[in-house]
């Protein structure tokens, strides 16, 4: 089997595949406000070049393929694009990061459509806190997680950004609420994307203290589900609920990154806390032959870094995160 190793020996099975940078909600720590400059829809790679530029990862060794923004579902027949990547031949594993607004519609077709697991964002479990955070309604997203369940995605795994004196408060009733429906939980720590509504550095909270914390009611199990990213997983003692933590400040975990990100303007991005890119939609609409898209994502693999600098250089903003995606 073909494989992409980048220049630190780490193959590169894992390609985050932005389909939009425009977002329904406005996460104080994702996108600023106001924030205007998004891509020009003629900027967009098309559903066609999309699947070219994945069938070319799919040939040089890349299984896996998530789907995220800013928001996917915001752009026209999501479902229709997944059905076309999930037939591509190498490609095993399609998965999907929401914020579950319109998820509730879509679930159902999503399903059918070849995804197989989901990833959604909820930060809090209060409608005024929620509303504070993301300008959105808690009730369309809780809609949208009943109905991904309802629909057989399972797990349906929920991210919780936790930030300090914003709903770190509520570290606890989420875990209640994902025991209650069946989730998986993934506590993730804010990083310096960009100078959003929230400053990372003044809300950053230590995943390190969480799990003490949490260790005081619940008994966590370590070491259970390796999964293919960085979330380290505990099992909560006398239920079904798993817990990851994903600590990229407290504990990078740059030596095994198994990722690129591919923008919705055909830019490969070699790391998200990094500049290193390549831009593939020049090439696209050059005329390149499958065999000169392949060349060109081996150039862009060997200008992966060999990690990020969030913790060295936090005043290094690169991209906000809604441009490259979650
Ligand atoms: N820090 C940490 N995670 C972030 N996300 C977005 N912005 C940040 C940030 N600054 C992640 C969250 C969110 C998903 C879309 O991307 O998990 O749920
Ligand atoms: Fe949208 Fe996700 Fe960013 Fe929130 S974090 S604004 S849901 S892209």
């Amino acid at each position: 089997m073909k494989q992409l190793i980048d220049p630190f020996g780490r193959p590169i099975e894992y390609v985050r595949l932005s389909v939009t940078d425009r977002c329904d909600l406005r996460c104080n720590y994702c996108i600023p406000k106001g924030f205007r400059d998004f891509e020009e829809p003629e900027d967009w790679l098309t559903f066609a070049e999309i699947e070219r530029v994945i069938g070319a990862f799919g040939r040089l060794g890349v299984t896996r393929i998530r789907l995220t923004g800013g928001e996917p579902l915001v752009r026209k027949d999501l479902p229709g694009l997944a059905a076309r990547l999930a037939a591509l031949p190498g490609i095993d594993d399609l998965s999907l990061s929401t914020n579950a607004t319109h998820l509730d519609k879509h679930a159902v077709a999503l399903r059918a459509s070849g995804v197989s697991r989901i990833n959604a964002s909820l930060d809090s479990l209060r409608t005024d806190r929620f509303k504070d955070i993301t300008q959105g309604k808690l009730d369309k997203v809780l809609a949208g997680l009943m109905a991904a369940k309802a629909a057989g995605f399972s797990p349906v795994k929920i991210n919780m950004v936790v930030m300090a004196g914003v709903n770190d408060d509520e570290v606890e009733d989420m875990v209640d609420f994902c025991i209650e429906h069946d989730f998986t939980l993934r506590f993730i720590e804010t990083m310096p994307m960009g100078t959003t509504g929230l400053s990372a550095s003044e809300h950053y909270v230590s995943l390190q203290l969480v799990r003490k914390r949490l260790e005081k009611r619940f008994d966590l199990i370590p070491g259970v589900m390796p999964g293919g990213g960085p979330a380290r997983y505990v099992r909560v003692a006398g239920t079904e609920l798993r817990i990851g933590f994903i600590t990229p400040i407290s504990q990078h975990f740059c030596e095994t990154c198994n990722r690129v990100r591919l923008s919705v303007d055909g830019t490969i991005y070699l790391c998200l806390g990094q500049d290193d890119k390549l831009e593939l939609r020049p090439l696209l609409r050059a005329g390149a032959t499958d065999q000169d898209i392949e060349q060109a994502i081996l150039t862009a693999i060997a200008r992966k870094p060999e990690r990020h600098e969030f913790g060295d250089k936090p005043e290094q903003i690169v991209r906000f995160m809604s441009m490259t995606g979650g």
